[in-house]
């Protein structure tokens, strides 16, 4: 019963339990792997070929578990290897890639800000994004090194992770921006922050809802809806599953069990 298998999730790190929060909400009776790469991390300051290959490992690890689907809750592993992804494979791949077009629903001025890692946005899949909406809007991409870190450090309100964001949102200021993209799932996470100090005069686009229904509209139409009763979430983490356990109790307030990923 094909129904009834799981579905494989994963990030460099705990940025992708943004976007398994609303899938848990969406679609309760679901069987889920989380993995959380966070041994090989952070994605966004390594080479495409980096991503590429641990992203590979964690595919094979999921097929070989027999899922039914495949979350990429990662912009940067989205950008580098989903297309590949797609044309390999039977199974469906949801993505994620930064909320452009609702930010343009959203701009009164026409001026964007994209946060996301060096990585995403130096990746061809980004550069053809922003060419299909560049005659609508003027995008600002900002690369933001080391908020991720912080994030999966569960550093959320720092002296360090407020410098950091004063830089990278002074940098947007001064291009007159007047939304701005999540376009790491790390950065769900300081959602509130960002808020707050751009004194909530900037409109915040966070696609991880989206994603979530994204998945629920292609479970549906494949007719792979899980049939159970009762949904779980297994965690696995490359890195210290110690320190996995208390980021997650920290961003969450769950208190689960995290068990190695050794690949
Ligand atoms: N959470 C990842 C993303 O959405 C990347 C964070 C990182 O490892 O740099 O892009």
């Amino acid at each position: 019963m094909k129904n009834n298998q799981a579905i494989g999730i994963f990030d460099s790190g705990v940025g992708g339990l943004s976007v398994l929060q609303h899938i848990q909400q969406l679609l309760p009776n679901e069987t889920i792997i989380y993995i959380a790469d966070n041994g090989h991390a952070p994605y966004g300051c390594k080479t495409n070929e980096h991503v590429k290959q641990r992203s590979q490992i964690i595919i094979d690890y999921f097929i070989s578990q027999g899922v039914k689907a495949i979350v990429i809750a990662c912009n940067t592993a989205t950008a580098a290897i989903i297309e590949h992804f797609r044309q390999q494979y039977e199974l469906p791949f949801i993505g994620v890639e930064p909320g452009i077009k609702p930010a343009i629903r959203q701009t009164r001025n026409g001026h964007i800000g994209i946060m996301a890692t060096s990585t995403t946005l130096a990746s061809t899949r980004y550069h053809e994004l922003c060419k299909r909406f560049s005659q609508q809007v003027q995008i600002h991409s900002q690369a933001c090194p080391g908020l991720a870190d912080q994030i999966e450090a569960g550093a959320l309100d720092t002296p360090e992770i407020h410098r950091l964001l004063r830089i990278y949102l002074d940098a947007l200021h001064n291009k007159h921006i007047d939304t701005i993209v999540l376009g790491c799932t790390h950065y769900s996470f300081i959602k509130h922050l960002i808020q707050k100090m751009t004194d909530n005069s900037i409109k915040l686009i966070d696609t991880s809802h989206a994603i979530a229904e994204q998945l629920k509209r292609v479970l549906a139409q494949e007719e792979l809806r899980s049939h159970s009763s009762v949904g779980s979430v297994q965690y696995l983490s490359s890195g210290s599953t110690e320190q996995t356990k208390a980021t997650i109790y920290h961003l969450l307030s769950i208190d689960v069990a995290v068990m190695p990923f050794d690949l």
